[in-house]
């Protein structure tokens, strides 16, 4: 049986030409990487999605890895995860829809807790959040007592909870050596941590965590296209595996990895990384050729127009933690903020 909401959001879904014109600056952008027939498909929910926000006033926060109709059709912020987190903690809005993943939403709500936070699909993990809970960590405690632990900002809030001070993927060195210490305790991504220790006089135990789309890259890959595509600059995510970044021409976040291209206008590049972020990028930069890599991360493609639309309209989806959880969580952040990037 259909009942009105179903006629109703199934009349508002259609491809009006209204909606065509509307949106037809949005499809002008992204016509490159995304086909006329899926356009009639996304401009409706892009549309309504742009209208809500404004009723709710809402913000979308969207992590650089979103697909580019998300990147580029509604999101008001698009950024790594130190970024993320910073326009969270700035923001006036009454409503922040994260289109990113779980680690990132409750990033967001630590950062603004009187804000409403929503994650459009609540199972959008990660493999590294996912390595580590805040019991491990008080079991590392008390193996390692008075040693600081640096949590990689990829963690549930209640490891966070746990953690003396937070890390991006663009600012861990600066973050381990602002403390002044000898030896830390660095997780989960033991990549980033390889990665670290080679930049730090600081002794680093690590975690056994990995990304599961940056560990398929290996060094025997890189060298093979850097032996078809004469020229080709090649930039690495730092959670890629140690012998991956060697192979690489540079290393950073993924807002590095685009200020890379946007600085350098390389002839052809290969952003060794989540392959949505190439689309994105090359949106903004039509003279760089890229060789796209395929590994797609499960979780952030969790997160569809459809999903967003259904939990911005009803609300549904509210990141909810303890205000001591929050409160304990949150100073671990705050530290890092104020370190920077
Ligand atoms: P960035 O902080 O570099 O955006 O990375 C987040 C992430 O999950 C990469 O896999
Ligand atoms: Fe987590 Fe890797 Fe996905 Fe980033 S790409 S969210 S680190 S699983």
């Amino acid at each position: 049986m259909t009942n009105m909401f179903q006629v109703d959001r199934f009349f508002r879904m259609e491809f009006t030409s209204e909606i065509r014109k509307i949106t037809d600056p949005i499809y002008q952008k992204i016509s490159k990487v995304l086909p006329e027939i899926e356009w009639s498909v996304h401009a409706p929910y892009i549309y309504r999605i742009n209208q809500l926000k404004k009723e709710k006033n809402a913000i979308i926060l969207a992590h650089n890895y979103q697909t580019p109709e998300i990147y580029h059709g509604i999101a008001d912020v698009s950024a790594d995860s130190l970024a993320l987190a910073i326009e969270a903690s700035k923001t006036n809005a009454d409503l922040i829809v994260m289109c990113g993943v779980h680690f990132m939403a409750e990033t967001a709500k630590l950062m603004n807790p009187q804000k409403k936070v929503l994650l459009p699909d609540m199972n959008a993990g990660c493999s590294l959040s996912s390595s580590i809970t805040g019991r491990d960590v008080r079991l590392l405690k008390e193996k390692y007592p008075g040693v600081p632990i640096v949590s990689y900002i990829n963690t549930s809030a209640d490891v966070k909870a746990e953690t003396d001070i937070c890390c991006t993927s663009a600012n861990a060195v600066k973050i381990v050596n602002s403390l002044g210490v000898k030896k830390i305790i660095f997780l989960p991504d033991d990549y980033l941590a390889k990665y670290v220790a080679l930049q730090t006089n600081v002794e680093i135990i690590s975690w056994k965590g990995t990304c599961i789309v940056h560990e398929q890259f290996n060094e025997k890959e890189i060298n093979e296209i850097r032996l078809n595509n004469p020229g080709i600059k090649i930039i690495a995510h730092p959670e890629c595996p140690p012998d991956v970044i060697k192979a690489s021409d540079f290393a950073g976040s993924t807002t590095g990895m685009i200020k890379y291209v946007e600085d350098h206008q390389p002839k052809k590049v290969m952003m060794v990384t989540e392959c949505s972020m190439s689309d994105n990028v090359q949106i903004e930069n039509p003279n760089v050729k890229f060789v796209k890599p395929c590994n797609l991360c499960p979780h952030m493609k969790k997160i569809t127009l459809p999903k967003i639309l259904d939990c911005l309209e009803n609300e549904t989806n509210e990141i909810i933690m303890s205000n001591e959880t929050i409160e304990k969580a949150r100073r671990s952040v705050e530290r890092m903020a104020k370190v920077g990037r």
